[in-house]
């Protein structure tokens, strides 16, 4: 995530976490769905969020003024977070939008971070979007993957989920698995491990976010509106004043359910067969050596290969592509 966040505050914490248990059915079907003012702040962008009347979903919009974002008012341990999302259709290069989590605003030099970050894209393209890892300020070590969808997210709301747990992460798009990240001991601080809060955010991308930046947001067709609903967070909250977690003392017992069925394993499998466009363990312009969690399948190598000779090994190389290699490490692949 590139966006600099506004200053929070800062707290030196200890988090003595009893973590009960807490629950997240991966389906997130029947979790409490908290109103915007119960579960959330925003974050900037005036009047550029805009709260229904319902209470629990919200718009947020860019245009040549500003882009928006909120933030929970929690931060948490572990949990289950989730939003149904519509993104802005038509015209949408260079617009980002994020759904995430991250403690940035207090760790300046060793945050965390799990990101679920949509691309927009030039007319008649879909959106794409891309998740990522940081732990404890591991930013040199991107561990993005990117992916289209089987639907066209800017049609309808879809539900995108992350269930950080002490041993893994998964992310979900309508309750199918897409990537599993595990700890692994190798990792060390490079899985995410302290507090922390969820945010939405849609911003100017122009820089980074279509082909390297050479498709900038067109304020012509402002103001995009990210339309999010349906928002879960379902973990263990820690409040930074008092030190101590409030929804995990037992009046609300959860489990985690932190396993893929093979069902699902099987829907992940087919899903990454067919629509993963990018992963960081097959870069070899960014690492030599792919990181040690990486488990290498040539079917997959071979794939990504034909679909990116140049990134994925084999072939040719671009004018100046190692220097926006270094730049893009968090942004968008060079094919659209
Ligand atoms: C996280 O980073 C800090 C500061 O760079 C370091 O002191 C600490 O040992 C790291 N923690 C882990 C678990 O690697």
């Amino acid at each position: 995530m590139v966006m600099k966040l506004p200053y929070l505050g800062s707290c030196l914490f200890l988090v003595f976490f009893s973590l009960v248990s807490i629950v997240a059915s991966g389906s997130g079907k029947g979790l409490p769905i908290l109103s915007f003012d119960e579960g959330y702040n925003q974050l900037f962008g005036d009047d550029n969020l805009v709260i229904h009347r319902d209470g629990k979903a919200v718009h947020l919009s860019l245009n040549e003024r500003t882009g928006s974002g909120f933030v929970s008012q929690d931060l948490y341990l572990h949990g289950y977070f989730s939003a149904s999302i519509k993104l802005p259709a038509d015209y949408t290069a260079g617009v980002v939008v994020a759904f995430y989590m991250s403690n940035g605003d207090m760790f300046e030099k060793n945050h965390d971070e799990i990101d679920f970050e949509f691309l927009g894209n030039i007319r008649g393209k879909n959106w794409r979007i891309q998740t990522n890892i940081y732990g404890n300020g591991s930013t040199s070590a991107g561990r993005e993957e990117r992916y289209n969808l089987w639907f066209d997210p800017a049609d309808d709301f879809h539900q995108y989920s992350i269930l950080w747990t002490a041993s893994n992460i998964i992310f979900y798009v309508d309750n199918i698995p897409i990537r599993e990240f595990k700890r692994t001991a190798e990792m060390g601080g490079d899985f995410p491990s302290k507090p922390m809060s969820l945010y939405a955010t849609i911003w100017d991308g122009s820089d980074w976010a279509t082909n390297g930046g050479k498709y900038r947001v067109n304020y012509k067709y402002a103001p995009y509106v990210a339309e999010f609903s349906d928002l879960v967070l379902h973990g263990c909250a820690v409040d930074p004043i008092e030190f101590s977690s409030k929804r995990c003392d037992g009046t609300q017992s959860f489990q985690l359910t932190t396993s893929i069925t093979p069902s699902q394993r099987s829907k992940m499998d087919s899903f990454r067969r067919k629509h993963m466009t990018y992963s960081y363990c097959y870069d070899q312009t960014r690492y030599k050596v792919a990181p040690l969690e990486c488990v290498i399948n040539p079917r997959e190598a071979e794939r990504l290969k034909k679909f990116d000779p140049v990134t994925f090994g084999g072939g040719r190389r671009h004018h100046g592509k190692r220097h926006h290699h270094m730049q893009a490490s968090r942004s968008e692949a060079d094919s659209i």
